[in-house]
Formats: C-alpha cells, sequence, structure tokens
C-alpha cells in the first residue's frame, strides 16, 4: 500500500496519523518500509539519503551490524526481566567512564523521562519550586518543560499546550539563550529556582550554538547562586564526541541526561549526575521515580555495543563526521551565496541546519525571524530530490557514520536544486 493510502488509514486510528507531531508534514509523510546505512525506503519505492537520522538517535546509522548482533544475542536469552541484571552495571560503568560527571546513574526510557527525573531531583533536593529553561530549547513533553516566555518582566512560563494547569507553568521560568546578563540578573532576583536545564547546544530550535564561553559563565553563575545545572544531552551526548557537550566544551553539570546515540536506536536514556543527588532516588531516598520498562536488557545490550562501538572507533568516527558535516555545510552555504539567497548555516560536528535570514540565528527570537514557508518548500525539493531532513525548519540534520562520500555528492546536487527553486 502506497504512503496517501497509508496515511488516510492511519489518520481513522491513530491522531493526525502520527505517533509524534513532527513527523507530519502535509500533505502526508511518507511511510517507512526499511532502512539500511545511511538510507532509508518509503512504501513508495522512493529511496532517501537520511539526515534525520531518527532526530539524532542514529550516529551509527541505520542498522549498525555490531548493535543489530548484540540485540539479536539478547533476545536469544530474554527480552524482559522486571528484576535486575548484570548488563544494567554494565552499561552504567560505560557511561560513568565517559561521563565523570555522571557519578551514579537511572536508566529510564525517553528522553522526557530523563528530564523530568533531573528536574523532579533537582526539586527534591533543593526544596524550591522553579525550574529555569531557555526558550526554544526542548526537553521533553511533560508539563513544566511545555513552557515558553511570558511577556512579563518576571518571566513566568506559558504553557504551550492545552491540559496543562497555570500552577505547573507558573514555576518555569523562561529566559533567552546565550545572554549571560539576563540570566545572571534574573537568577539573582529569583530565590526559588530550584534548578536551570539546558540543552547545551540548541537542537530543536535548528541548530543554535552556545557562544563563546557562554556555557562556562552559566556554570559559574549556578555555581555561584548553589542551583544544581542539569545539561539535558539527549542530543549532544556521544554526539559531539563519547563525552558528549561537557567534554567538548569542558563543562561539569550536576545533574546529565542521556539518550538518542545512546543505543543507537533502541528505546533507553539515562539520567545521572553527583553521587549526593543520585542518591535521593527511592526506594533508599525521597524522590520518586519508577518504571516497568526501566533498564529493559534488549534495550540495555543495545547501549553497551552502541558505546563499545562508539568509543572503539572514536578516532576515524568524530573526525569523519565533523569533515563531512563541514564540507556540505560549507558548499551549502557557498551555494546559496552564489545565487544570492540571504541565509544562516549553523553546524557544529555532525549536526547542522540552514535558516533562511539575513541575521545570524543565536537564540529563539533570531531563529523565529526565519523564513519557515521558504523552508517548507525547501524541503518538499530536497524530498524530492531523495533526501530527508526534518521537515521543521526548528529541527537539526545529522550525518551519521553510514553516510559516504557519495552521499555528499548527491547531497550537494539536491540541494543546489532545491535552493534554485526556493530563490525567489
Ligand atoms: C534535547 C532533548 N531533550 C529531551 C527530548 C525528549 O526525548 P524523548 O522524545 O525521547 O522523550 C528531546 C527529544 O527530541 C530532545 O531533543
Amino acid at each position: 500500500m502506497k504512503s496517501k493510502d497509508l496515511f488516510n488509514l492511519a489518520k481513522k486510528v491513530i491522531p493526525s496519523g502520527v505517533n509524534s507531531p513532527v513527523r507530519y508534514f502535509e500533505p502526508y509523510p511518507f511511510y517507512v518500509k526499511k532502512a539500511q546505512g545511511s538510507s532509508i525506503w518509503d512504501e513508495d519505492g522512493n529511496r532517501y539519503t537520511d539526515f534525520c537520522n531518527g532526530y539524532g538517535a542514529l550516529l551509527l546509522g541505520h542498522r549498525n551490524k555490531e548493535v543489530v548482533s548484540a540485540v539479536k544475542k539478547q533476545l536469544e536469552i530474554g527480552t524482559m526481566y522486571g528484576a535486575p541484571s548484570a548488563s544494567e552495571i554494565d552499561l552504567s560503568k560505560l557511561i560513568i567512564k565517559n561521563y565523570p560527571s555522571m557519578q551514579k546513574i537511572r536508566l529510564v526510557n525517553s528522553g522526557s523521562e530523563a528530564t523530568m527525573t533531573a528536574i523532579r531531583l533537582a526539586r527534591g533536593i533543593t526544596k524550591k519550586k522553579k525550574i529555569l529553561k531557555f526558550e526554544g530549547c526542548y526537553h521533553g513533553a511533560h508539563e513544566s518543560m511545555l513552557v515558553k516566555a511570558g511577556s512579563g518582566s518576571a518571566h513566568n512560563g506559558i504553557s504551550i499546550s492545552d491540559g496543562i494547569p497555570e500552577d505547573f507553568s507558573k514555576n518555569t521560568v523562561v529566559v533567552q539563550y546565550n545572554d549571560t546578563e539576563q540570566l545572571e540578573s534574573v537568577i539573582s532576583k529569583n530565590k526559588d529556582i530550584a534548578g536551570v536545564i539546558v540543552e547545551p547546544v540548541l537542537a530543536n530550535m535548528g541548530l543554535v550554538l552556545p557562544q563563546k564561553n557562554y556555557l562556562k559563565e552559566m556554570q559559574k553563575i549556578t555555581k555561584q547562586h548553589n542551583i544544581p545545572l542539569i545539561f539535558d544531552e539527549i542530543v549532544t551526548g556521544f554526539r559531539l564526541g563519547v563525552g558528549g557537550a561537557q567534554e567538548y566544551f569542558g563543562i561539569t553539570p550536576d545533574i546529565t541526561t542521556l539518550g538518542k546515540a545512546l543505543s543507537n536506536g533502541f528505546v533507553i536514556s539515562a539520567v545521572g549526575g553527583r553521587r549526593d543527588i543520585m542518591d535521593q532516588l527511592a526506594p533508599n531516598g525521597k524522590v520518586y521515580e519508577a518504571s516497568t520498562f526501566a533498564g529493559n536488557p534488549v534495550s540495555v545490550a543495545a547501549g553497551i555495543a552502541s558505546i563499545r562501538t562508539m568509543t572503539a572507533l572514536k578516532n576515524k568516527l568524530y573526525p569523519k563526521l565533523e569533515q563531512y558535516c563541514n564540507v556540505l555545510s560549507r558548499t551549502i552555504s557557498e551555494l546559496a551565496d552564489d545565487m544570492r539567497i540571504p541565509h544562516q548555516l549553523n553546524h557544529l560536528s555532525s549536526m547542522f541546519q540552514i535558516f533562511f535570514s539575513n541575521s545570524p540565528v543565536v537564540d529563539y527570537k533570531t531563529s523565529k525571524r526565519s523564513d519557515t514557508e521558504k523552508f517548507h518548500r525547501f524541503f518538499h525539493h530536497l524530498l524530492k530530490q531523495g533526501i530527508f531532513i526534518p521537515p521543521s525548519q526548528f529541527e537539526t540534520a545529522f550525518f551519521s557514520y553510514a553516510h559516504t562520500a557519495d552521499d555528499i555528492e548527491k547531497t550537494v546536487d539536491a540541494y543546489r536544486h532545491a535552493l534554485k527553486m526556493v530563490k525567489n
């Protein structure tokens, strides 16, 4: 059955036909048949070079052979225990080795669950109510994080979803990213902040990079005020390097969340941090967190195989990702310059995104200034040329280790064509 027919069927049983909103695009999304390496095939017989990459999860590419083989082995001995297993310790030790700030770890299932637990821990240890986040950062679909900046000077958040009582959103304080002064001033005036949560590199309003020393300043300010700093490394973890953004920028957060590339496409996330903080978790501590599927042995096997593979390859893997991403980003930007298309191309390591805008994109406001209608048309032209990037301007495109020099060549041709098509 073709994607169009599948979408019509899906709409009858799945709200909007998709299981996560970002997967929808007009007139209907393609439905996936299979994937391998850097490619993904739809039910209509099209093959795409995949730069969506499971929204960053597939650092090693689709169906990486080490990960698939570890999972197959685990399937032979058990899929779900509901009791602890030795492999959970192995995975935790592998994470701790690469993230020394995470002295203890709890395995959970999704990124949302990890950030929800991180926030609860921060509130639990400080006995304070408010959480400070940065406008445009995404930390999952739970009450205190589905919040945008209000217009008042107190920066109290406003919910972006129905079904969230004001009592939740008013306890989220929202400030602009890359603005040290505002951060300092809001924290100094507000004595009820339990934690600061940040994506060290923002991958959820397009790609936005921290300005020089910004994260160091953030760490300094939170330390001075004795506020736990939560690094949400669901995207950057294992992507900026095996040790994530904290290794890349030399920061020691108090709490960290990891997911996505941690298991190269299986369902697992992690929350970890200082021992004294993590020891507050139940059953010995008073901060409650629990899940039936936490530490699922299949996902744990995928996590162990992913980290071992990334570590073994690291001297080849990260330089290759960076080189490919630099070449593609530079080439796209030159093409757009030649065609006099106002644009910004933000990229770091294996992540990149183009914005159709005159001004540098450094925060939510500047990201919002870009021409999203043009981006939408651009996305469809790329898709027609066999290139799949996330459908939204406010997402990020990702390289995986499976991408090849041929993929880059094909991608450059597709970007050239798509740029031409949206030129006017
Ligand atoms: C930085 C960040 N944190 C948290 C999440 C939530 O993760 P999940 O979708 O696994 O709940 C995401 C998802 O994209 C994310 O990008």
